[in-house]
Formats: structure tokens, C-alpha cells, sequence
């Protein structure tokens, strides 16, 4: 058990679930709702870690009903400044086949109709040409030797719930993007609202179908490649969460600098 304000969260994605042994579960309410589920907080290597899963741990909110809101607000309520965000994610090249880890460093947003900003009042513009925390994603390079994640590549967020067809997915892999997924956006940009860090630590499940080699994607195929892989992204995630840095220099934690908000962070 641990009573420490956690500065590190991590938010899982379809088939992580639960993170930490021993932990405390905080339930939150926040000016956006409940977030997707209690959050856990323990420790790793002495630090306190939060841990929420992103679509619930019975996994009830499909992608496009997540409470992303509240999820940033929850966890920056608590003092998270730092956030790891391991997902999901569709291979658009044939190279990237079921089971490799990517850590990319751009995004594209092909979503519709999510809420994605906390900044309805006031000029409130934050940077985002850079989406990612150039720290987080270097820890998490350094701290994953035994999977060797591809180092870069963009994130294509789709609206979803269905997946993507063969004329979408062989657009998107034209364009030169190198993986598509369903819940990327607009976490990434409510983290940098709030001046926190995140890191999207993407596990390919499938070959998207406009890949030449590839299937038509299925739910199924989807689970079983993550679950397969779950125990090599927990033991990732709960390195790099140990070795992020205390201190932030990094663009993120000044995302806010001489940006006056209509409201207190949290
Ligand atoms: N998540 C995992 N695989 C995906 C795919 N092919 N398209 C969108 N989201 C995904």
C-alpha cells in the first residue's frame, strides 16, 4: 500500500487491465464525470505509480465513449505530470507485423465529434506540432531493450468503432503513416492542455487491411495478439515508469507558460 502522491500514471489500453500489485483505489469525480474506472496507485522500484484503465477493467467504454476528460483531469488531480500510454494499434506497413512495439512520434486525427479540449473559454492555443514528451518517449527507447521498439513513426486516430476498409487503411499507409488506432486522440492533446508529458507506447496487433498483406482486422485478433503480448508491455511500461525523471524541462511542462486559463489546474 501506498499513500505517496503518484507523479507517473499509466493509462492501459484493450487487455491491460490491472498494472500494480498492492495498491490503493481511489474513486474520483471530476467537472467532466467519473473517470473510466477507480484509479490504482502503488509502487515500482519506490515510486508511486497511477494506474487507470483507459475503457474500464470490464472494459465497458468503446473508443469513441471514453471519458477522456476526465481521465487527464482525474490523473493530474492527483499530481501525475507524466503519463505512458501503451495501445493498441494496426500495422500500415508490412514490416510492422503483430507483435512490435512502436514508440511514434507524430499524429494524425481522423476523429469526429470527441470533446477534445478543456479550453471552451478564453485564447488558449497550446502547441502540439510536437505531440509526444521527447523525454518520455527516450526513456522509454533506453528503458526497452528486450522488445526494440521502432523509434518513430505517426499515429493515424480513427473515429472508429468499426475498423477502418481496405481504401481508408491503403490511404492512410500512402500517406507514409505508420500505424491507425482508435483512442490515441484526444488523449494526447488533453495531457498537453494540462502541461502533462505523454508517451504512447503502441503494441501492433494486426496487418490493417489495406496492407498488401494483410487480412481484414477482427476483434478477436486484436485481443488475442495484445493479450499474447501483455506481459512484455506491463514489464516495459513499469520500467520506463521507474526511470522517467523526476524533474520536467521538457516543451510540455511549459505548454501553459504565459497562457492565462479561465480555470485553476488542478
Ligand atoms: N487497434 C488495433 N488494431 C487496429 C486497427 N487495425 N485499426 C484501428 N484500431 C486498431
Amino acid at each position: 500500500m501506498t499513500t505517496a502522491r503518484p507523479d507517473v500514471a499509466v493509462i492501459g489500453g484493450s487487455g491491460l487491465y490491472a498494472l500494480l500489485d498492492d495498491v490503493d483505489e481511489v474513486t474520483l469525480d471530476t467537472p467532466y464525470g467519473a473517470p473510466s474506472d477507480p484509479i490504482t496507485i502503488g509502487t515500482v522500484e519506490g515510486r508511486s505509480v497511477a494506474f487507470l484503465p483507459r475503457h474500464g477493467r470490464d472494459h465497458r467504454y468503446p473508443p469513441h465513449l471514453i471519458p477522456y476528460r476526465a481521465n487527464i483531469w482525474a490523473l493530474r488531480s492527483l499530481g501525475v505530470r507524466q503519463i505512458l500510454a501503451p495501445c493498441a494499434v494496426g500495422g500500415l506497413r508490412p514490416e510492422l507485423g503483430p507483435g512490435t512495439f512502436v514508440v511514434p512520434d507524430q499524429l494524425v486525427d481522423r476523429t469526429s465529434g470527441r470533446v477534445q479540449t478543456f479550453h471552451d473559454v478564453g485564447a488558449v492555443h497550446v502547441s502540439f506540432a510536437d505531440p509526444y514528451c521527447p523525454t518520455g518517449r527516450t526513456t522509454v527507447l533506453t528503458e526497452s531493450t528486450e522488445v526494440s521498439p521502432v523509434d518513430g513513426g505517426t499515429m493515424v486516430v480513427v473515429e472508429g468503432p468499426r475498423f477502418s476498409t481496405r481504401a481508408e487503411s491503403r490511404w492512410f499507409s500512402a500517406q507514409g503513416w505508420s500505424v491507425v488506432n482508435m483512442t490515441g486522440h484526444p488523449e494526447a492533446v488533453l495531457a498537453r492542455e494540462l502541461a502533462v508529458c505523454y508517451t504512447a507506447v503502441a503494441l501492433v496487433t494486426d496487418l490493417d487491411a489495406g496492407v498488401e498483406t494483410g487480412e481484414e482486422v477482427t476483434q478477436e485478433e486484436v485481443f488475442r495478439v495484445f493479450a499474447e503480448n501483455t506481459d512484455r508491455m506491463r514489464a516495459l511500461v513499469l520500467r520506463a515508469a521507474a526511470a522517467l525523471p523526476e524533474e520536467r524541462d521538457c516543451a510540455c511542462s511549459h505548454a501553459l507558460d504565459g497562457i492565462k486559463l479561465a480555470f485553476d489546474l488542478p
